[in-house]
């Protein structure tokens, strides 16, 4: 049987960067399941479908194959083909990808893909459902949180390194709004798992969230 660790959380609580030193120090697979949302919004903005329309996104969504592939164990999304890790990466797509998660159908497929994933290999997985949803006996759930500020100013650095503008006003306003629609959607709403441990990463350093959650596997 292979290993399991779920953290899920609110955008910006520091999910990927954690998960990814965590499955890096256990030599497990990461998986990062935002990047399969946001591709699913990319591929929307891309063929011109209006996000809004649930049908026809769920439609169009048949059309987009979405895989996963690692590059010196950098996780990889490959999008009908094309790389597109580093396209899904925009605040459009990050609203995009909030949009059309909340969609049965886009859900069903994709949660599909990711217990699929998880069945062969090791895993470190983040996203929203992992906990509740794709992993439920997982053998560590983690939900990773942090106040709305904190991650407002960690996306704005992420963005202003890469030579993106950004208002940061702005940015928490729109953590929050995202916050709200994962919170209060239908399907999959985020929320702690019961058996899930809370680590707030407010006041904690990378290091120490690792060190923490190294313990709690252990
Ligand atoms: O973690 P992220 O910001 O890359 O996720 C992008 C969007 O995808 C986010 O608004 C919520 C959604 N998502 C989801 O509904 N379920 C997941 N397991 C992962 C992400």
């Amino acid at each position: 049987m292979s290993k399991q660790i779920a953290i899920d959380g609110p955008a910006g609580a520091g999910k990927s960067t954690i998960a990814k030193r965590l499955a890096k120090e256990l030599s497990f697979v990461y998986v990062d399941t935002g990047a399969m949302y946001r591709s699913i919004g990319l591929y929307m903005i891309k063929n011109g479908i209006d996000i809004h329309d649930k049908d026809a996104v769920e439609k169009a969504s048949e059309k987009a194959d979405v895989s996963l592939k690692y590059i010196d164990g950098t996780q990889h999304v490959i999008l009908n083909g094309e790389d597109v890790s580093d396209q899904i990466r925009t605040e459009e797509v990050s609203k995009a990808a909030s949009v059309v998660s909340a969609y049965p159908q886009v859900r069903k497929n994709l949660t599909a893909l990711q217990k699929k994933l998880a069945e062969s290999e090791n895993v470190v997985m983040d996203g929203r459902d992992i906990g509740t949803c794709v992993l439920p006996n997982a053998d560590l759930k983690i939900y990773l949180t942090a106040s709305a500020e904190v991650r407002g100013k960690r996306r704005f650095k992420e963005l202003t390194a890469k030579g993106e503008k950004a208002d940061l006003t702005e940015i928490v306003e729109d953590i929050k709004k995202r916050d709200e629609a994962d919170m209060t959607r239908e399907i999959s709403p985020l929320k702690k798992a019961d058996d899930a441990v809370e680590v707030d990463s407010s006041d904690m350093t990378i290091d120490d969230v690792v060190a923490r959650i190294k313990g709690l596997y252990d």
